[in-house]
């Protein structure tokens, strides 16, 4: 038994790097891929591995044809929703590794995912180091009630804030809402100056050459700080053996799921 596996933007970055993970793997088998420039060639052609024997379609829609199990989300914020909403139409459990997706995004897709009884795990960082991140930050904010969130990317990225940071704003929010000594809205001068509000938590995107990925969380109480903080590498192999399990543990969901520790036992 193998889990078939539909792998949307398996020519990028992080989704090439999956496809040879999968390649490697015994129990997970790649049936299809998604990307417009290289529709119509063998996936194994486009990236060297002799391993990679489906084709790429050019659509979501036409590479469902192929019967498969579980389809991944890997290409850009404006398409992935229709995307997953596509496969979950066809009866398809979803991982989401792309960001960018909205709260509202998450909400539409959660009322389809439960329709059909289908899961969908959405994790902005499959890195266990970012798990940790976040299950730190969960931890501090329960002592520590003034915060704020910072994240770095490369200057080409397009959304913003991160999924990274859009997920632990999220998280925080349900363990309480930090408090601000001046709310935003009475700010002198630039409001903005304060970083979008996120989930009740300030949220500032720095975008720059030179940068990877980054996410840090600093924790304010008088007179001590606590700094959290991830660094990411320039390859994408952190992200496989997250990507892989979240893979193999999507069929146990029903509905939405954020975190990839919603199938880790932390
Ligand atoms: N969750 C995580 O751990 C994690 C890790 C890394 C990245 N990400 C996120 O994953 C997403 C992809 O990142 P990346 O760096 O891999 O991007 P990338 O290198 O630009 O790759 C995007 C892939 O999607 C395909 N694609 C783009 N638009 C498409 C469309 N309309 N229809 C079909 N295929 C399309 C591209 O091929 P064509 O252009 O040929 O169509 C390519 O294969 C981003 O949102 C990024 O932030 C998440």
């Amino acid at each position: 038994m193998f889990i078939r596996v539909c792998l949307a933007g398996a020519t990028g970055w992080a989704g090439s790097e999956l496809a040879r993970g999968i390649a490697r793997s015994p129990d997970v088998s790649l049936v299809a891929a998604v990307a417009r420039r290289h529709a119509g060639q063998v996936l194994g052609d486009v990236l060297q591995e002799p391993l990679l024997t489906s084709r790429v379609y050019g659509s979501a829609a036409e590479a469902l044809a192929t019967p498969c199990d579980v389809f991944v989300e890997y290409t850009t914020p404006d398409t992935a929703k229709a995307n997953i909403l596509t496969a979950l139409e066809a009866g398809v459990h979803v991982v989401v590794g792309t960001s960018g997706l909205t709260e509202v995004d998450f909400d539409e897709i959660d009322a389809v995912a439960r329709r059909q009884t289908r899961g969908v795990l959405a994790c902005g960082n499959f890195a266990l180091t970012v798990v940790l991140l976040q299950r730190f930050a969960e931890m501090a904010a329960r002592l520590i009630p003034q915060w704020e969130i910072i994240d770095y990317a490369h200057d080409d990225k397009v959304d913003a804030p991160s999924g990274t940071a859009r997920e632990l704003a999220a998280r925080l929010s349900r363990v309480r809402a930090p408090i601000a000594t001046v709310p935003v809205e009475q700010t002198v001068g630039l409001p903005e100056a304060r970083g979008a509000t996120l989930a009740s938590s300030q949220v500032h995107s720095v975008r720059l050459p030179g940068f990877v990925i980054s996410a840090e969380i600093i924790f304010g109480m008088p007179d001590q700080k606590l700094t959290i903080r991830h660094d990411s590498g320039s390859s994408a192999v952190p992200y496989v053996d997250g990507a892989l399990l979240a893979i193999r543990r999507v069929a146990t969901l029903v509905g939405v799921h954020r975190g990839l520790e919603t199938v880790l036992d932390l």
